[in-house]
């Protein structure tokens, strides 16, 4: 098989950069190592920027969620029972959706299915050769036999545990990397949400966030501990466990009801440099992670996908390799924001120590977040994704 550009990955960031190359009439194959079933499965992201949004339209796939996604103007924060507000439209002028990646990734495969774009699912033992030589190639398992694709790129869009970063040798690459003592546990139930707005709750119990998918269906985390597992958390465990990290006004409205999701994602920070390597270029969690508060994954991933669709557009037409060239530097730059601001995010709202210096660090870090307005505008600045 040959194609121009081969895919690693049919995560948002690999389905939504072959959507972009097709557009512009550049060969595409996505290979993937799960099914299609199981990729639309996983729960994640909630909070989309205006870049996807932008990007989701510019693939011609953005008609369900403009229908279905909610505006968010703002989001409120909760410190030990009482609740502040913060206007990103006021501060910023601008806006975030809440739209499920569940149904961006749909999207996107609805997208690829009607353009009859290839997509393999369910590839095995992936595996990527002469990524600095003229003739890249990918190779794979699929239905018994052995596969190989020759492609001019290969796209590492296969998240943090994909084969593309480790494909490359150690000493051409800097990892840098944090791990957070906590994870994420996550609900997805069909309650009402407990406001109209997302809810960051810090408590001395520990994080939680009220966040929703739909005027029906809510969508709620809290802080758990790594050593946790799912068997442990059953429903009634978990909304016993949430209800005292709520103010009185959210507990108040809190319906509970079955779980139809329920996980536990691990909270890490973590920066692969550079994202190029000859012909390899990586895109989104393959490159980098950042804990989920800021909600910056998805849009990360975005980004980086807007960058390297331009310089493969670029390429192809205008036969100039500037935009490929400075991929790397430019996704840097980006990623490094998004970076400090998850990590800040996740430090001031999460119980990570039990040194009460840190917790009065956490107060007057909100309470200066609150009273002061050129820090509520660099939160709400970073929070929809504008100093980038
Ligand atoms: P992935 O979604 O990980 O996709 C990678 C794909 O590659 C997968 O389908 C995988 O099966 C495939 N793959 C892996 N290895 C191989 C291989 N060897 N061969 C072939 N295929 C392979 N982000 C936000 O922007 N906003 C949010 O609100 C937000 N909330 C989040 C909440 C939680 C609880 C979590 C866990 C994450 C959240 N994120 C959020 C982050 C977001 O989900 C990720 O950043 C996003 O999924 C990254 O997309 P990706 O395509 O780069 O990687
Ligand atoms: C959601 C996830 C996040 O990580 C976040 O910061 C906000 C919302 C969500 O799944 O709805």
């Amino acid at each position: 098989m040959r194609t121009q550009v081969a895919i690693i990955g049919a995560g948002p960031a690999g389905l939504l950069l072959g959507q972009l190359l097709h557009k512009n009439g550049i060969d595409n194959v996505i290979v993937e190592r799960h099914t299609g079933e199981y990729v639309l499965g996983r729960v994640r992201a909630g909070v989309i920027e205006q870049v996807t949004m932008d990007l989701l339209d510019e693939a011609g796939v953005g008609e369900r969620m403009h229908r279905d996604g909610l505006i968010h103007d703002g989001v409120q924060i909760c410190v030990d029972g009482k609740r502040h507000h913060l206007s990103f439209k006021e501060l910023t002028g601008k806006s975030v959706m809440v739209y499920g990646q569940t149904e961006i990734t749909k999207d996107l495969m609805d997208g690829r299915a009607a353009v009859g774009a290839p997509t393999l699912y369910a590839a095995y033992d992936v595996a990527l050769h002469d990524i600095h030589g003229g003739k890249p190639r990918v190779t794979f398992r699929k239905d018994g036999s052995t596969h190989e694709i020759e492609c001019d790129f290969i796209a590492g869009c296969d998240g943090f545990h994909g084969i593309s970063r480790k494909s490359v040798p150690p000493s051409a690459i800097s990892n840098y990397e944090r791990v957070y003592p906590l994870g994420w546990l996550g609900i997805l139930s069909e309650t009402p949400p407990v406001s109209e707005e997302l809810i960051y709750v810090r408590h001395p119990r520990g994080f939680a966030l009220c966040s929703m998918r739909s005027p029906t269906r809510s969508r709620y985390y809290i802080q758990c501990s790594l050593a946790d597992d799912i068997e442990s958390w059953p429903d009634e465990r978990f909304w016993e466990e949430l209800r005292p990290r709520l103010d009185d006004e959210a507990r108040e409205a809190l319906v509970t009801g079955p779980s139809i999701e329920k996980s536990i994602a691990p909270l890490r920070s973590f920066v692969a440099e550079p994202m190029r390597f000859g012909r390899l270029f990586l895109a989104g969690d393959a490159a980098h992670i950042v804990p989920p508060t800021g909600a910056k994954g998805l849009n990360l991933a975005a980004s980086d996908v807007q960058y390297l669709a331009r310089g493969l557009i670029e390429h192809y037409r205008d036969k100039s390799d500037s935009g490929l060239e400075h991929y790397s530097e430019r996704a840097l730059l980006r990623v490094w924001k998004a970076e400090r601001f998850s990590w800040w995010m996740t430090t001031m709202l999460h119980r990570i120590s039990d040194n009460p210096f840190d917790y009065q660090l956490q107060l007057a870090d909100l309470d200066y977040l609150f009273r002061s307005k050129a820090a509520a505008t660099a939160f709400a600045e970073n929070y929809v994704g504008l100093p980038y």
